[in-house]
């Protein structure tokens, strides 16, 4: 009888145990993909830094590099040696950051330089002037062009084009610039566009009529996350168009940083994410590793058309980031809104039917893809 109570006690315990222990592990690896905190992942960054390129005598540029991320990533790269040119739309805080980077490179004797350069993503305008610039001072030289600008605003406004504030300065801006930069881009090949996104796209819902009605005022709940899902999906499809051109188109996840992304949210929201979020937020300049990773890896050379997290793997994004048909509809639209005339994008690649079919006929192998560069970047 006591043999009977004991095993079933044993039974239950080790029941017990093992649904724990179950939990726990699906717990540490959400939260490992959500936030990428230090002491959920180990050591990466040391370990790909031993191998990532030299960027001397290349050219970059980060936008919204003033501040959080963007600052670190535009420090990581000048570190390296390049020319970085700080894209941000306030003169003073940008020279400020150019100012401050190039202080760090002198301390540590490094090649590198920073700059900055007047960009304000959400006004179309500004980003033509900026591109044009580029192209007559630098010429056709652009190695890596990192989209990280971004906000996330609750209150519903309209630029001065008539655009949604969000979706101009989070979409439309890095589209329009992107397709502006691609000559220089092709001229450096191989080269490198990288996009900063966030895991909230994944609960975004599918954003293409909201793009329809961008000018008109807008819901503000989810357009943040709309916005980034719009990311994910520019990336995938600037990918397909710039296949075998030398030029790669990624996208990453930074993981759950503390920056002022959330300066505009309600305080008690700001709070209550701060609060519960505490044991997984990390540093700005942690935040900054997942991107740099995209910019300086050997392995990611040719590697495109992925989605990374901030623990430096690739993961495959949702059906919906993932729809060809989507992104295709997205980029038409958005070459009306911000007026991208033929011969300024990448018309002709997308209109070939045969491309369009191979690409397709290819969606399957993105799993293998995904896998083939994670046992490439793995960091054990
Ligand atoms: N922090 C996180 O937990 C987190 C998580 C996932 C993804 N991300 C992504 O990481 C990226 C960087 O964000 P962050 O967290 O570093 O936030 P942040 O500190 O607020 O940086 C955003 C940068 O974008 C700039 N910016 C905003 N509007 C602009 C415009 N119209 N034109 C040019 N620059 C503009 C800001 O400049 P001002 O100083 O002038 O405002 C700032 O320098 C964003 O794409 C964000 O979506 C962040």
């Amino acid at each position: 009888m006591l043999r009977i109570v004991f095993t079933e006690c044993t039974w239950s315990s080790i029941g017990l145990v093992l649904c724990l222990g179950f939990g726990l592990f699906w717990l540490l690896k959400g939260a490992r993909l959500i936030s990428g905190a230090g002491w959920l992942i180990k050591n990466q960054s040391e370990a790909w830094e031993g191998t990532s390129l030299d960027l001397s005598s290349s050219t970059a540029i980060v936008t919204g590099a003033n501040s959080g991320i963007g600052y670190y990533i535009a420090l990581g790269l000048a570190r390296r040696g390049s020319n970085v040119i700080l894209a941000c739309r306030s003169k003073i805080r940008g020279e400020a950051a150019a100012r401050e980077i190039n202080i760090t490179l002198s301390k540590f004797s490094c090649k590198g330089h920073a700059e900055f350069w007047q960009l304000d993503l959400s006004s179309m305008q500004s980003v033509r002037s900026f591109a044009s610039r580029f192209v007559q001072e630098k010429g056709m030289h652009l190695n890596i062009l990192v989209n990280n600008a971004a906000i996330s605003d609750t209150t519903s406004s309209l630029t001065e084009e008539g655009l949604d504030v969000t979706y101009a300065t989070n979409h439309l801006g890095p589209f329009l610039l992107t397709n502006l930069l691609l000559d220089p881009l092709k001229a450096s090949a191989p080269s490198r566009v990288v996009t900063v996104t966030s895991i909230v796209y994944r609960w975004a819902s599918e954003p293409l009529s909201t793009l329809r009605r961008i000018k008109d005022i807008l819901p503000k709940h989810f357009s943040y996350g709309k916005s980034k899902l719009m990311n994910v999906l520019f990336t995938m499809e600037l990918a397909r168009r710039l296949h075998h051109s030398g030029v790669t188109s990624n996208c990453v996840h930074p993981g759950f940083v503390h920056t002022g992304i959330l300066r505009n949210t309600p305080v008690i929201i700001r709070m209550a994410i701060h609060t519960l979020g505490f044991p997984f937020i990390q540093s700005a300049k942690r935040g900054a590793r997942a991107p740099l990773f995209l910019c300086l890896s050997r392995s990611l050379t040719f590697a495109s058309g992925l989605y990374f997290g901030p623990d430096l793997r690739s993961s495959l994004p949702t059906l919906t980031a993932l729809d060809p048909h989507l992104s295709r509809e997205l980029w038409r639209e958005s070459e009306k809104l911000t007026g991208l005339q033929n011969g300024e994008c990448l018309g002709e690649a997308w209109s070939k039917e045969e491309e369009i079919t191979e690409f397709e006929g290819k969606e399957g192998s993105v799993l293998e893809r995904e896998r083939e560069v994670c046992q490439n970047t793995r960091i054990s």
